[in-house]
């Protein structure tokens, strides 16, 4: 490289679909949270994810095999009886990004709820999940975050935090009849 300028621009990533190995192995812990190609990896993967138009994205799915995901974390809000949750969610919701990601359940309740994922588009699935976990990890500023989450909220962070052990929702289903297009969706209404 020569000692002209650096230009550092964010970037819309490509994203790996179910298939490719990237998305099946175990993703590597991070050192160095705040290190610069780190921030420049979120920035890459804020911009994929805006334009995507999803509610998380996990790093393994731009194909960095590391332990950094982000998703949009809905408050502790209560959700009306009317929608389902996924209807509730809010897609407004500040963006957590955490880095070296730990959850634990808080009970051994689980709970159907539908799923889909980046890198299985057009796909949606009935997915078992915790229904109460607080999850921890560490901020692109280095600090500590732990919170508590439930529901819808709590499913999002599962789902991308199985990215990072190569699992992908499929995996995580008991009957694989609940595994649709999502132009299928419309039959499974208030089933
Ligand atoms: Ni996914």
């Amino acid at each position: 490289m020569g000692g002209g300028p650096h230009i550092i621009a964010m970037a819309i990533r490509k994203i790996a679909r179910m298939g490719h190995p990237v998305l099946l192995k175990p993703a590597e812990w991070i050192d160095d949270p705040t290190a610069p190609e780190i921030q420049h990896l979120v920035d890459d993967m804020l911009e994929t994810l805006i334009d995507a138009n999803g509610a998380g994205l996990a790093a393994p799915q731009v194909y960095e095999p590391l332990r950094l995901v982000m998703f949009q974390a809905p408050g502790e809000r209560s959700v009306d009886p009317g929608l389902s949750e996924e209807e509730a969610f809010d897609h407004t919701a500040p963006l957590t990004v955490l880095i070296n990601p730990v959850i634990t359940p808080q009970s051994d309740e689980m709970e159907k709820g539908w799923e889909g994922c980046l890198s299985i588009p057009g796909m949606r699935g009935l997915v078992p999940r915790h229904t109460d976990i607080i999850y921890k990890g560490t901020t692109v500023d280095g600090e500590v975050l732990e919170r508590r989450a439930r529901g819808f909220h709590a499913r999002v962070v599962q789902h991308e935090c199985d990215h990072l052990e190569g699992i992908l929702y499929p995996e995580r289903m008991d009957d694989l009849s609940e595994l649709i297009f999502e132009t299928e969706a419309v039959h499974w209404m208030k089933k």
